[in-house]
């Protein structure tokens, strides 16, 4: 882990309301693996005081750069998006656990909902560069709310998925996830817990363990371990800080 203002190589609107953050890359963020984030101070001085937590969403070690894909939601998202090239932004990272994926798996579903695909692209690239077969089904509110999927890997099959019907089909991305059940090993997902709530209750009813990885997004204060803010709750009544045991956990195992 490291603390360092980085320097910003690009900063533009990709999407709707989405942007992608390229930065130049740190030592540390070069060991970093899919699903760990880092935490980004947007303000220069000290509004807000607390950095906001980013999954690390590319890293390009040709280039030696690495990106942020964020959707401008408050305060800091939005100061955020108003930084220019060639100005500095406070980082701490690379910070969590790499998606714990099995590397004996050959066949994985990914499960984006809205800006949950933020981690799964770099993920996606990771197992088809292992040659794994990779399927990912994307939903979002609308066309404006999905990720271009010219920017995935080519030998990713995709299926887009919105609530209005503007892009792909029609309604929820886990409505899908049936029929995939005898051909995946395992499943990975990033998006709103509700579609967490909605995959598990697909998944337990199959006849056989496929293990299902749900990444969480909780609102962070340190990033670190400190706080206690980013406590979810698993089956045994336990907390289990997003930050330092997550923000990848079996969502067999987390009380939903
Ligand atoms: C491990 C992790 C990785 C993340 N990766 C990404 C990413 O790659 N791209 C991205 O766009 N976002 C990501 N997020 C969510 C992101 O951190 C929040 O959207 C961001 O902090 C909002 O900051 P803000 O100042 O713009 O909003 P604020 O002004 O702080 O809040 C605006 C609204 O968003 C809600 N909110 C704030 N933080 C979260 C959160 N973590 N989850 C759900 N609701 C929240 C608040 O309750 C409030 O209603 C990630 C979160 C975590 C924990
Ligand atoms: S964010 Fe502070 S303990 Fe996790």
């Amino acid at each position: 882990m490291d603390i360092s203002k980085i320097k910003i190589l690009q900063n533009v609107n990709i999407y709707g309301n989405t942007y992608l953050l390229t930065l130049q890359q740190s030592p540390s963020i070069l060991k970093a693996k899919p699903g760990q984030f880092v935490m980004i101070f947007p303000g220069q001085e000290f509004n807000p005081l607390l950095g906001r937590p980013m999954s690390i969403h590319r890293i390009n070690n040709k280039e030696k750069t690495f990106s942020i894909l964020y959707h401008t939601i408050g305060i800091g998202t939005n100061i955020l998006s108003k930084l220019k090239k060639n100005e500095r932004v406070k980082i701490i990272g690379p910070l969590g656990n790499p998606i714990p994926f099995n590397h004996a798996s050959k066949n994985f579903l990914l499960i984006a909902g809205g800006i949950g695909i933020a981690p799964l692209v770099w993920l996606g690239d990771t197992l088809v560069a292992n040659n794994k077969n990779v399927t990912m089904l994307i939903g979002g509110r609308s066309k404006n709310h999905i990720f271009p999927i010219k920017k995935l890997k080519q030998e990713i099959e995709v299926e887009i998925f919105t609530d209005d019907g503007s892009l792909g089909t029609k309604g929820l991305a886990t409505k899908k996830i049936n029929n995939f059940l005898s051909w995946t090993d395992e499943i990975i997902l990033c998006g709103p817990e509700p579609m967490f709530v909605s995959a598990h209750e697909i998944i337990k009813q199959y006849d056989g363990h496929i293990p299902a990885y749900a990444l969480f997004e909780k609102e962070m204060a340190c990033g670190i371990g400190i706080c206690y803010g980013c406590a979810i709750k698993d089956k045994k009544n336990n907390p289990q800080l997003v930050c330092t045991k997550g923000p990848s956990f079996e969502l067999s195992n987390i009380y939903l």
